[in-house]
């Protein structure tokens, strides 16, 4: 399949308070973010919103595999950033992936995009110190037309479900100029103008979860660094940890 893709005009948008930023769309790759790290640590440090047609290897996070289809699209933005604190950054991710495509969209956290319970866009964010600066790889991947299960108990939800007939160029449109904004905007003002925000889409507040490490209790939104908090029958629990995930139990 050729698809016509707005790397010109998303690059006019993100260029002039981005400098060196570039746009490149790959027919394939094993995964956009692997390729980016890759080429972090061969020196490539400028930034550069990668995009592919198809992955062969796509990750997700706690080491989970990405599984995408033709429809599908995944790309990942890498950017150097400087800031003390990259606690919350994967919620401000989330929340503005959320904003840019639709109101109906929820957050589970950290920053899964739900529709109604089912997922419908993955966000996987690592990093790699480069001298005294970290670069960051914000890999993006969302399902945009309905597919099978494969494996997984309940099919995942599709964008087109909410904007009929979408597809994963028009898609990057909407996200990619606002993603680069709201990481900027991260980089200098923290989690904070996005908490609300995130509040507002929040899959869990008040339901029953489970964590994986066994524990239950009550969702209860996020803290200021945007840790979980969840109600347990030993009291407040602050989840921050990147290897536990949470499900609602309901
Ligand atoms: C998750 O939900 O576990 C995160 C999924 C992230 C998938 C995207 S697709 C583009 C980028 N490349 C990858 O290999 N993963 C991310």
């Amino acid at each position: 399949m050729t698809l016509r893709w707005p790397s010109e005009s998303i690059w006019e948008a993100v260029a002039p308070d981005l400098p060196g930023f570039t746009v490149e769309v790959l027919q394939q790759i094993d995964s956009t973010n692997t390729e980016l790290m890759r080429r972090v640590r061969a020196g490539q440090l400028d930034p550069l919103l990668l995009v592919a047609e198809s992955q062969t290897a796509g990750r997700g996070r706690l080491g989970r595999d990405w599984q995408s289809d033709e429809s599908s699209l995944t790309f990942s933005l890498g950017l150097p950033l400087e800031m003390a604190d990259w606690s919350g950054l994967s919620l401000a991710v989330g929340v503005s992936v959320a904003t840019s495509l639709h109101p109906d969209l929820q957050l589970k956290w950290p920053n899964d995009v739900w529709l109604q319970d089912r997922k419908l866009a993955g966000i996987l964010i690592e990093t790699a110190s480069v001298g005294a600066m970290r670069y960051a790889v914000i890999g993006v991947g969302v399902n945009i037309a309905a597919r099978e299960a494969r494996g997984l108990s309940t099919a995942p939800a599709s964008l087109q479900e909410l904007l009929p007939g979408i597809d994963a160029p028009q898609t990057l449109q909407r996200l990619a100029a606002p993603l680069v904004e709201a990481v900027k905007r991260f980089e200098v003002l923290g989690l904070a103008p996005f908490l609300e925000m995130f509040h507002a889409r929040d899959a869990l507040a008040g339901r029953d979860v489970t964590l994986s490490d066994g524990t239950a209790g009550q969702a209860r939104g996020v803290d200021g660094s945007g840790a979980l908090l969840v109600h347990t029958s030993a009291g407040l629990r602050k989840i921050n940890s990147a290897e536990i995930s949470v499900r609602p139990r309901n």
